[in-house]
């Protein structure tokens, strides 16, 4: 069996090795179609089996052709980080290994992995030494995993135990959000039995951060069970809320600060941007991705809390066969899921092959990146929308249509991907530089293709 895997992973090597040599050279986007893609892998459910290098081999061939380089340094589509060399060839221990990490005794090395890595990830973030950690698949469980520890603490503080008895017949709990929250903040209340839209949205200014004195004025005489919901880093803009002021707010009023720090966080390791993210050391609740800025293989996010017997209150869940050990941290216990990968091992790698000025690197790279595309494209004669304050770019092309056929052409001619959305009403393209091996020679050529683009297609050429 050990000869037969060996010369199985050295296929599997061979092939990995030839996809990430194409990564920087290849079309970005996918260069099959998915029918073909179903014609090549799809059929009825074979009745034998199949020798697994023949697998390899068919699963190598449709990804040469059927992925997106978006682990490449010229994708900047949604917010979609690459893989850091060590935080890949840890993931692939963590498959080898392919240890349960539910509780200590699953694995003695995951439950202490965890533990140096979230005690890491604070110090990088500046977040009290207190706070507990949880790794999750993305920012939108690390933010479910916070606000199920909101909805403990402050049905607690009510006299409602929410895990016993459920909402019905509860003490309502006042939401408020930013109009520019992500998407992920509703999807996780409405898991939570919250409501998706029962939420109160406080006004933003324009670049979508929450306006401080519009939250404080909403908060003001309120008494009773309330969680406040702010974000590091707007998906549009990456914009950051004043973190400061709201934390304020939410302490005067009793209320339970949440902050969706998806890939805004890590701007806490650059000594330059830090202070933008003032006050979140006072959140009771961070959500965080692993797999946007830090370069970490997916899936992988990352909840902290301020408030451990909240968490774990939250989270854990207690059975006969469960063997608890007392002096050690059983990481279940911060997470949705029982049973789960590894995660935190590609994060120790990426952390450890980093650095704290390597992280710090990273961002600050990016965002001279992102300031690159916006001065280029704004000399250009082109719509920059944002204050680039981080690593995120919005910019129009004229009117919808244009912007869409801009973007259509710039997927298509392959140099760069990019990505549309709408932003206060306009649609506009986003341009996300998250991506450690983006080196400046990449981002002029990208800055090449979408002006080549847009002077095609948007109508009236810069
Ligand atoms: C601000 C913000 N919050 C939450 C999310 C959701 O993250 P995930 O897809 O990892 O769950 C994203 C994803 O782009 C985001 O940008």
């Amino acid at each position: 069996m050990s000869g037969d895997i060996s010369s199985l992973l050295a296929g599997v090597h061979k092939h990995a090795s030839e996809w990430f040599q194409t990564l920087r050279t290849r079309p970005v986007r996918a260069t099959m179609s998915a029918d073909s893609l179903r014609e090549m892998l799809g059929g009825p459910l074979p009745l034998e089996g199949t020798p697994p290098e023949r697998i390899t081999e068919l699963l190598a061939g449709a990804g040469m052709r059927g992925t997106v380089a978006s682990a490449g340094p010229r994708y900047f589509g949604f917010v979609i980080g690459g893989s850091v060399p060590a935080a890949v060839a840890a993931d692939w221990l963590v498959s080898a290994w392919d240890q349960n990490c539910a509780v200590f005794v699953h694995s003695p090395l995951v439950s202490v992995i965890e533990q140096i890595t979230g005690s890491w990830l604070r110090d990088l973030a500046g977040l009290p030494a207190s706070m507990s950690f949880g790794f999750v698949t993305g920012c939108h469980m690390a933010t479910f995993t916070g606000l199920a520890a909101a909805r403990h603490r402050v049905l607690e503080s009510a006299g409602w135990d929410v895990e016993d008895k459920g909402l019905f017949g509860a003490p309502p709990i006042e939401v408020l959000v930013g109009e520019e929250a992500h998407y992920t903040i509703c999807t996780a209340l409405r898991l939570l039995g919250l409501g998706g839209n029962r939420v109160r949205r406080i006004p933003t200014d324009t670049q979508g951060r929450m306006r401080a004195g519009e939250l404080a004025a909403a908060l003001r005489g309120h008494h009773g069970p309330a969680i406040v919901c702010a974000q590091a880093g707007n998906v549009n803009t990456g914009a950051i809320d004043p973190l400061a002021e709201i934390a304020e707010s939410a302490k005067d009023s009793g209320a339970w600060l949440h902050v969706d720090g998806a890939f805004g966080l890590w701007a806490a390791a650059s000594p330059q941007h830090a202070p933008m993210l003032r006050g979140i050391e006072k959140a009771d609740s961070i959500s965080t991705d692993a797999h946007k800025w830090l370069n970490v293989p997916y899936d992988s996010g990352i909840v902290f809390c301020a408030h451990d017997g909240a968490h774990r209150g939250a989270m854990s869940l207690a059975a006969a066969y469960i063997m608890a050990t007392e002096a050690e941290r059983d990481p279940h216990e911060f997470v949705p899921e029982e049973s789960r990968r590894a995660r935190a091992i590609p994060i120790y790698a990426a952390l450890r092959s980093l650095g704290r000025r390597g992280v710090a690197e990273l961002v600050e790279r990016n965002c001279r990146q992102a300031r690159r595309f916006a001065q280029a494209l704004r000399e250009a004669g082109f719509e920059v929308r944002n204050e680039v304050m981080l690593n995120q770019v919005v910019v129009s092309f004229g009117t919808a249509e244009e912007t869409q056929r801009v973007i259509a052409a710039i997927q298509e001619d392959g140099t760069c991907w990019c990505g549309g959305t709408v932003w206060k009403g306009r649609a506009a393209m986003r341009i996300s530089v998250s991506n450690w091996s983006t080196t400046d020679e990449d981002v002029e050529m990208s800055i090449e293709a979408i002006l080549r683009a847009a002077r095609k297609h948007a109508g009236k050429a810069g």
